[in-house]
């Protein structure tokens, strides 16, 4: 039985792999890739499980014991800074019977603790405690939780669930060096939220890949976002090149990396230091810091945006005053856990420093109008009149990128299978 399963997994993978080497580039997908539970397991399998996803930030795990959970496709993971103060990631299930030992989304622990029959393992991973019932022969050295590579880059924390990650040095080498002056070590959480979305995680990615719907559907976002953020765009114009070459001069006097770079077959990652619109100095209703306590090194408000993207599922704004981040992680075909955090100087106080609701007020409405538009742009998707239709050259390159990105990472992987 579970041979047969796997064979008929083997030959739709290959399926997929051929049908995604035969996809026109330029085009969405066809519709299995949106709607179908055999495809989404597959591509849970060989990007999710493989690739290397970028699930929080150090911060969220102030001090040794501090812990947070997730789920990639089957799989329950803990992510926890552990006694000599290193962030670790392992699976989160027993080396007993299998249970799931943390069940908070998030908390601090002394030791992991088996809510079944209580064995007990170090925050390193190590099995402290199996009782005297296992017998003398037990050997507690060979029943460690099962590790996940895990990176603390710049502050920001990627896991693989790979035995053998993918070397991706160049960009996180780049990404620390960008995120060095922003503040993000002397930063705390000053609000979050998680959000489903009832659409396939390709099309919450798509959608954050262009801004053609931005005019039209964030009202909020863009009294303070610019659309590009390369000069080279055909739609940018020259005052746009001439703030960019006003503000570069500012970020070379202040320190600041800023070079747009991309790295990876369809841009993996993309890295980029953009301005606001002009007047504006971070992501609030009123265009103003929305913590008066700025964050990092600079000592100047108006500092733009520091941009980075980590397919499959992330982009971050890091500002002069607080950083947002959002991570995406597939539930099912058709339904998508967006989480969003918001980083403040550490030193800020809630009440008198900055206000939550001033801090999240644009990007709670933009997630909200996003989700909205990822949700009907699933609805059309399921359609049987739905096929593949044309993305715009110029103003949804990104989509392309992405597009391009899933295909070609998704055939490689395959093939790595096959071997
Ligand atoms: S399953 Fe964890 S202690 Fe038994
Ligand atoms: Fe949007």
């Amino acid at each position: 039985m579970t041979c047969n399963v796997t064979n008929k997994a083997d030959v739709l993978a290959k399926n997929i792999a051929e049908i995604l080497k035969n996809h026109p580039s330029g085009y969405s997908l066809p519709q299995p890739f949106y709607k179908d539970k055999r495809y989404f397991d597959i591509e849970v399998e060989q990007i999710f499980c493989k690739e290397w996803i970028l699930v929080g930030v150090s911060c969220q795990l102030p001090e040794k014991g501090n812990f947070f959970t997730l789920d990639i496709g089957d799989n329950p993971i803990t992510i926890i800074r552990n006694q000599h103060n290193k962030i670790v990631a392992f699976h989160n299930t027993c080396r007993h019977r299998g249970s799931k030992i943390c069940l908070a989304k998030s908390g601090k622990v002394a030791k992991l603790v088996c809510p079944y029959h209580q064995w007990t393992y170090e925050l390193s991973g190590e099995l402290l405690y199996a009782g005297s019932e296992m017998g003398e022969n037990f050997n507690k050295g060979h029943h460690g939780l099962h590790s996940i590579h895990c990176r603390d880059v710049g502050g920001f924390i990627f896991i693989s669930l790979s035995e053998t990650p993918a070397d991706i040095d160049d960009f996180f080498v780049d990404l620390e060096t960008y995120l060095a002056p922003c503040g993000i070590h002397h930063a705390k959480v000053a609000a979050q939220s998680q959000i489903i979305e009832q659409a396939n995680w390709k099309l919450v990615m798509e959608n954050n890949r262009e801004c053609y719907h931005c005019a039209g559907s964030h009202p909020e976002l863009v009294r303070t976002i610019l659309e590009w953020d390369d000069t080279r765009d055909p739609r940018a114009d020259e005052a746009f090149a001439q703030q960019v070459a006003q503000k570069q001069a500012l970020w070379d006097s202040e320190g600041l990396p800023h070079q747009l770079k991309t790295y990876g077959v369809g841009a993996r990652n993309r890295l980029s230091r953009v301005p606001l619109v002009e007047g504006t100095t971070s992501m609030t209703m009123d265009g103003k810091a929305a913590s008066t306590k700025l964050m990092g090194k600079s000592k100047l408000a108006d500092l733009g945006s520091l941009r980075f993207l980590h397919l499959p599922n992330s982009w971050n704004h890091a500002m002069s005053d607080h950083i947002i981040c959002f991570f995406v992680l597939p539930i099912s075909p058709q339904q998508t856990l967006l989480t969003t955090l918001w980083l403040v100087d550490k030193d800020a106080v809630e009440g008198v420093d900055y206000d939550v609701d001033n801090l999240t007020k644009v990007w709670n409405a933009t997630n909200n109008q996003d989700r909205k538009l990822s949700e009907d742009n699933q609805k059309g998707i399921n359609s049987m009149a739905y096929t593949p239709g044309p993305y715009s050259a110029t103003y949804e390159y990104g989509v392309i990128n992405f597009v391009d990105w899933f295909n070609a990472t998704m055939q490689q992987n395959i093939a790595l299978d096959k071997k």
